[in-house]
């Protein structure tokens, strides 16, 4: 079994945390993994930015290199980059475990999911949060997450947007039609105020940088707020 065949099996069970780095205190980055980790964390997120796609630069292979040294968990590389096709498979084999792309960024989606299969690793797609959903409908059956992005992409630290819920709503209802077999990831600001309604609505895996990786709470106390203000798929909360 892969260990991303492993982490679809525990995030089934119970929804996880995806502690995202870019909100870390980069001098202590393994420490702070490792906090992570022991707090329980499904995957860690990797945010990769190029100035391009996103008005913002982040992470790259050296930092997904090192990460790979510093934790057994699944870690998953969110490419916000133009041209995705010439670095996905590079992330694979610097240790990302799930490589996700933006349909924003490709002509040529379904060969780029491919390809990241091919390299091992599970294909994940996203997209913006002005994108329709029906622009992923096609590639639904190759993905093993949709990543929906609840924030415009580029930056940490900023507001939940409440169309997300109702997005995230009808991809679990496509999901539960058609007998897909992706987990949904929501990712940007997601809190303890937010995370309630995204779950009930049917997120399976939180990414949550801020979050986790604010102070003055440790990153295990972060991680116990988000995990008790979880709620269960189709729970009112309005
Ligand atoms: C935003 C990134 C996110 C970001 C989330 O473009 O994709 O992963 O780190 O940060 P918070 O949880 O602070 O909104
Ligand atoms: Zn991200």
């Amino acid at each position: 079994m892969s260990r991303y065949d492993d982490l679809r099996t525990r995030v089934r069970a119970q929804t996880g945390i995806a502690p995202s780095i870019l909100a870390a205190d980069f001098l202590r980055l393994g420490e702070q993994i490792a906090a992570a980790e022991a707090a329980g964390a499904a995957t860690i997120h990797v945010d990769v930015m190029d100035g391009r796609f996103v008005p913002n630069l982040s992470l790259g292979l050296p930092i997904m290199r090192a990460v790979r040294r510093g934790t057994q968990l699944p870690i998953e590389a969110h490419l916000m980059i133009v041209e995705p096709e010439k670095y996905a498979v590079a992330f694979a084999q610097a240790g990302a475990d799930i490589v996700t792309v933006h349909v924003e960024a490709t002509p040529h989606l379904n060969r780029l999911l491919t390809a990241i299969r091919e390299a091992g690793a599970m294909p994940g797609v996203t997209l913006n949060p002005a994108t329709p959903l029906v622009m992923i409908e096609e590639v639904l059956p190759l993905v093993g997450i949709v990543l929906v992005m609840t924030v415009n992409p580029g930056f940490g630290g900023q507001k939940y947007l409440s169309g997300s819920t109702e997005r995230i709503r009808r991809l679990a209802r496509l999901r539960d039609t058609h007998g897909y077999d992706f987990l949904i990831e929501g990712d940007g600001g997601l809190d303890a105020e937010t995370v309630g309604e995204a779950t009930a609505a049917g997120l399976d895996l939180v990414v949550a940088g801020s979050a986790v990786f604010s102070p003055p709470a440790s990153v295990a106390a972060n991680i116990a707020a988000l995990n008790a203000a979880i709620l269960p798929r189709g729970v009112r909360t309005v």
